[in-house]
């Protein structure tokens, strides 16, 4: 069992060692190590059973730490930045490849970067003289924790401390964004940052990156963030019909529904808020998962805002394995 502590100087001991740890964002919480030391990234990739052409999420807790590991920063990226850092944004920056090993980007020329927005995290890597790589907290291709008491129930035995933060406040992870061939803003990931956001400052809606085949962002993978259940996505009256006779829970978006039964229900926002929807999705859908029924069926939101990228989760959550 790992250690769940509030204590940053022994988070920060440990990674100095080599360590892993995992740490609270305003996302998800993170499983943590020495950007700069490829044995720790190994090990993130062992622990986490992730593939290795899975790239990970270096954090730092500033645009200038950004600038000791890549090699430009294109001015449209920083000004993203400067809007919405400590934030949930990721930036895909061109790397320094003598700091940053190609086992943390995949090979990629490119580093993911962001700077987390949680006083903690912060605390712990303003204390550091390294970044932190660090991809979700939980074991491939499964629902992300959002406290330590998710990460210690999956991945407790394999790490020694999880630095205890509180829940995540954003609920869903970070939109990653970086620069397209036409020069403009393209964005990779939905996350906690929406498109309109980034439009009011890019004065332009950044264009969804295609992928062409490469599978450059797991959580771009056609399967991801699924629960063990079967989990079908869509509209919740019509996906009752369809599953009639089958035992059924709802993730329900403001209000439960007819013909299932209460306690298999659980709604993510009665007052139709997105920001609480995504703070709430990943939690109850771990609740669900662990009830005894064949099936969740889990509600389509509106997709505007912090609504595309729940609903881009749960479509992942919903596709085949
Ligand atoms: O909010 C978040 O982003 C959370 C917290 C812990 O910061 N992290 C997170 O990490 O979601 P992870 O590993 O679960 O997802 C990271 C995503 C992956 O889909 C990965 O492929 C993409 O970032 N990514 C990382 N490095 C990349 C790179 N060099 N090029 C393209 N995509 C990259
Ligand atoms: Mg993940």
């Amino acid at each position: 069992m790992a250690i769940i502590s509030n204590s940053i100087s022994e988070a920060a001991a440990l990674l100095k060692q080599g360590k892993l740890v995992a740490i609270p964002t305003e996302t998800v919480y993170g499983l943590a190590g020495n950007a700069f030391d490829s044995q720790a990234v190994l090990e993130i990739f062992c622990v986490k059973k992730r593939p290795h052409f899975n790239p990970l999420i270096v954090h730092t807790h500033n645009l200038e730490a950004v600038k000791s590991f890549v090699l430009d920063i294109p001015s449209p990226l920083k000004k993203l930045a400067e809007n919405f850092w400590p934030g949930p944004l990721t930036l895909l920056l061109l790397r320094d490849g003598a700091k940053i090993h190609d086992l943390v980007t995949a090979g990629n020329d490119q580093v993911a970067v962001r700077v987390p927005n949680h006083s903690v995290c912060l605390e712990l890597l303003r204390s550091l003289d390294f970044p932190l790589a660090a991809p979700s907290a939980n074991p491939f291709g499964y629902i992300s924790p959002t406290s330590a008491k998710h990460v210690q129930d999956q991945l407790g035995d394999a790490i020694p401390m999880i630095l205890e933060g509180g829940s995540s406040q954003v609920g869903v992870e970070s939109t990653i964004v970086g620069m397209g061939e036409n020069e403009k803003v393209q964005i990779f990931r939905y996350g906690g940052i929406g498109a309109e956001d980034l439009k009011a400052v890019l004065s332009y809606m950044p264009e969804v990156h295609s992928q062409k085949g490469k599978t450059l962002a797991p959580g771009m993978l056609k399967s991801h963030y699924a629960p063990a259940k079967k989990l079908v996505f869509g509209d919740a009256k019509s996906l009752i019909e369809i599953f009639k006779g089958k035992k059924m829970a709802i993730l329900c978006f403001t209000a439960k529904h007819e013909g299932v039964e209460d306690n298999n229900q659980l709604v993510l926002s009665p007052s139709g808020s997105l920001e609480q929807a995504a703070q709430h999705l990943f939690s109850h859908l771990r609740i669900l998962d662990d009830l005894t029924v064949e099936i969740i069926i889990a509600e389509k939101v509106p997709d505007v805002g912090l609504g595309k990228a729940i609903n881009d989760r749960l479509r992942r959550a919903a596709a085949e394995r």
